[in-house]
């Protein structure tokens, strides 16, 4: 028999559908949290992070990129993947997808949460040989989330310019930085470094509604 006055047992059933999948959201949000902690006491300075980024940090890191129309999208450091279903939802039919995934950890994670999706469980050093070996010269958009205050410079300075070598004319990249973060000479470093392998690089607002808040470089090669 279904009623149609609220309380009536299919207002109950669809209320219980609506708590059942917030519930499943919240214990998935924890068990990331608990991972990333674990991970984050093992290897601080490469996990870079005590929790995933927020919703309003991956709508702000992924608003430059045109990943409808693009050919090739990389994602570095998806960790459980707070950006990744932002990006996926918003690729076109034809785009191919790569993820760089040190942590095994987190990769493990991924590749259950997104079985179809490519992930390699290799640092973004990899990224021309993996490219390479898929045959694709050039990639049109990059969203990052490396630790980079936490690299010194001669890893910036390899890693940046292995994504300025794979990217395309015109291509795009973002990435962020802590809030608490940008006073540190290394941050400041990468600030500076990214004006030298991009033509173009605007910084956005801080993302408050961010554990911590953040902000985020959006650049174009
Ligand atoms: C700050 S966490 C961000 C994770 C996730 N994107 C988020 O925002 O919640 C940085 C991630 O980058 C990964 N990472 C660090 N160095 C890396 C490297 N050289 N290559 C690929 N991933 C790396 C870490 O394992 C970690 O998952």
């Amino acid at each position: 028999m279904v009623e149609r006055a609220d309380g009536s047992p299919e207002a109950k059933r669809s209320f219980t559908f609506k708590a059942e999948g917030v519930s499943r959201m919240s214990q998935q949000r924890f068990a990331d949290i608990a991972n990333f902690l674990i991970e984050f006491s093992k290897a601080p300075k490469k996990v870079g992070a005590v929790a995933p980024s927020s919703p309003y940090l991956s709508r702000e890191l992924i608003f430059g990129h045109e990943l409808q129309n693009a050919n090739v999208v990389l994602e570095y450091g998806p960790g459980t993947g707070a950006f990744t279903q932002d990006i996926l939802t918003n690729l076109g039919d034809q785009t191919k997808f790569i993820a760089f995934e040190v942590n095994p950890q987190m990769t493990r994670i991924l590749r259950k949460r997104y079985p179809t999706m490519l992930v390699y469980e290799e640092s973004v050093d990899e990224v021309p040989k993996v490219l390479a070996d898929l045959n694709i010269s050039k990639v049109d958009c990059i969203v990052s989330s490396l630790p980079w205050a936490s690299f010194d410079r001669d890893t910036q300075d390899r890693i940046l310019g292995i994504t300025r070598s794979v990217l395309k004319d015109g291509g795009s990249f973002s990435t962020f930085a802590y809030f608490h973060g940008l006073a540190l000479p290394s941050a400041q470093a990468f600030r500076r470094a990214l004006s030298t392998y991009f033509s173009d690089v605007s910084i956005s607002d801080i993302i408050w509604r961010n554990v911590p808040p953040a902000l985020v470089y959006n650049c174009r090669k």
